[in-house]
């Protein structure tokens, strides 16, 4: 796929086709995701992925998690307040996502039900898990993570295959330890789900919102 459209069209997949990705898929992407830089080539990314039984047994604890409105146990400190354009922006694609399920802002049933979907990873086969060294190289190894993550995300989608970064996969860590056999070293940073896109799915077909350039650099001559 050629370069521009590959950016310009992967998208975060909310709704995927059950169908399980075939074992060379995975590794044939995860050849090309290792390519990403990293700070002095360290490569501190570690990734987990997990399918099958476990994914189920996993789906069924973090949606139980949720469900009961269990505090959060992350391993990295989530976001508590955002400044005021950032949260417009954020209250905007979750606004665009809800719209395009059919909810309304005050279907908090629904809205909840969509939590809940996403507790369990929106259904897709695979949830593959993006972790560092704990305590060590932080700041720079969740730069190369970030790094790591955008390279599988445009290397999935050249391949047919859909992704979503999720934080709220990684809402209880200890749940991702125990399913998916992450020790207590590694920090779990962050999960994205796998799979083959419902490609008429509305969740999957919306139109995203990005800032103009003008918004975002400043020019110093
Ligand atoms: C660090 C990070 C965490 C995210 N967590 C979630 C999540 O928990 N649930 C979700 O639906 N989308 C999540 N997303 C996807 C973003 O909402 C999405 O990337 C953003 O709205 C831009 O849309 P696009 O990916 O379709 O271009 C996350 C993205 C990133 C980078």
């Amino acid at each position: 796929m050629e370069l521009q459209s590959a950016i310009r069209g992967r998208r975060s997949i909310r709704k995927f086709r059950p169908d399980p990705i075939p074992r060379n898929v995975l590794e044939e992407l995860l050849e090309t995701a290792r390519w990403a830089p990293s700070w002095g080539n360290t490569q501190p990314w570690e990734i987990t992925l997990i399918t099958g039984e476990p994914l189920e047994a996993f789906r069924k604890a973090n949606v139980a998690g949720m469900a009961a409105k269990e505090p959060l146990r992350t391993d990295v400190p989530m976001p508590e307040a955002w400044p005021e354009t950032l949260k417009a922006r954020y209250m905007g694609v979750g606004k665009a996502v809800v719209t395009s399920l059919g909810l309304v802002r005050e279907d908090r049933e629904g809205r909840f039900r969509h939590q809940l979907n996403m507790g369990a990873v929106f259904g897709a086969p695979c949830l593959a898990v993006v972790t560092v060294p704990r305590d060590i190289l932080v700041e720079y190894a969740m730069l190369d993570a970030g790094l790591f993550l955008q390279t599988l995300a445009l290397a999935a989608h050249d391949r047919g295959l859909g992704t979503c970064i999720m934080a709220s996969a990684v809402h209880y860590a200890d749940l991702l330890r125990r399913h998916g056999q992450i020790p207590e070293d590694r920090r779990i940073v962050i999960g994205v789900a796998l799979g083959y896109p419902e490609a008429e799915a509305p969740v999957n077909r919306f139109e995203r919102q990005r800032a103009a350039v003008a918004d975002c650099v400043k020019w110093v001559e």
